[in-house]
């Protein structure tokens, strides 16, 4: 994984995704390590964001590292006209690294081929969040045990939501089971569902949150992201389309846990939050350790 970008998940194999797991545990057990030294690495939020922008953060800080970045393009020269390509060349002379989000589908790509430095994709639009996979198959682990063979539940947006457009594709590597449920507008696209029948990997898509849950190992809930709908009408017809709450809770396996890449807006009711099921916050924390073993194995620290 040295100074390789990790721009789409399938840029990195099923033995990296398990190296980056194995790593993330040891620093759960020790999360404050100096191997960065100094080093400055840079953070380029052209959108807005919480967990990933302050986990990233967090995992540099905690590692000795300087941050560099900015969370708004509007305080920055793009307001003047300056173009990914002028950004990336510059930021690349000031960072060992750099962390970006942006609206645009392949935007990472292209950041990835103009940059000196390594490029981790934080979110392109609708098509991926890689590092959020990683932290999501470390939670699966964590909670499950294994990663084998598994039934996953995606629910809600599976057309705009690029964290599970990239956990599909990790997890088609351990012979997952998929279960989509989306209104019709939100169905998961053709090229995902085509990639899995060549991978020989069953799906269902259902329409409702049903006793079906009950065969559910995970429970992957996501918000319907406004800021991706061209029509709002068509959001507001779509918004709360489902909404998990503790009595569909009835009958699902005591081991079974309910992830969200977060924010969450409607779709897990917060009684949900303090039962034995919800794991959405711990998610949001297995993420600094997920984020400090990718950082560490990209510049090949360890
Ligand atoms: N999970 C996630 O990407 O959250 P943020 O948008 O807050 O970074």
């Amino acid at each position: 994984m040295k100074n390789r970008s990790l721009v789409s998940i399938t840029d990195y194999s099923k033995a990296d995704y398990l190296r980056i797991l194995d790593i993330a545990e040891e620093f759960e057990k020790k999360s404050y390590q100096n191997l960065l030294n100094g080093k400055v690495l840079a953070t380029l939020f052209f959108e807005p964001s919480t967990r990933t922008r302050l986990s990233f953060e967090s995992a540099i800080n905690r590692l000795g590292g300087k941050v560099i970045g900015f969370s708004d393009a509007n305080t920055t020269s793009v307001t003047k006209g300056e173009t990914l390509y002028d950004t990336i060349k510059v930021v690349s002379n000031f960072a060992e690294l750099i962390v970006m989000r942006h609206p645009l589908e392949g935007s990472s790509r292209y950041a990835s081929e103009i940059s000196r430095v390594p490029i981790i994709n934080a979110g392109d639009g609708a098509n991926q969040h890689p590092t959020q996979t990683l932290l999501d198959l470390y939670s699966i682990k964590k909670t499950q045990g294994t990663l084998e063979n598994l039934k996953i539940f995606m629910v809600g947006d599976l057309k705009y939501g690029r964290t599970v457009h990239s956990l599909l594709m990790a997890l088609s590597e351990f012979g997952a089971t998929f279960y989509f449920i989306s209104p019709d507008e939100l169905k998961m696209p053709t090229e995902y569902k085509m990639y899995l029948d060549s991978c020989g990997l069953k799906y269902y898509e259902l329409k409702d949150l049903d006793d079906s849950i009950n065969q559910a190992d995970i429970i992957y809930m996501t918000r319907v992201q406004k800021e991706r709908f061209s029509d709002p009408i068509e959001y507001e017809r779509t918004k709360n389309a489902y909404v998990l709450k503790r009595d569909l809770m009835n009958g699902v396996k005591d081991t079974m846990r309910v992830l969200h890449p977060l924010p969450r807006v409607n779709e897990i009711d917060t009684e949900l939050d303090d039962s034995p099921y919800a794991y959405y916050f711990e998610q949001t924390e297995n993420g600094v350790f997920v984020r400090q073993a990718i950082i560490s194995l990209i510049l090949g620290l360890k």
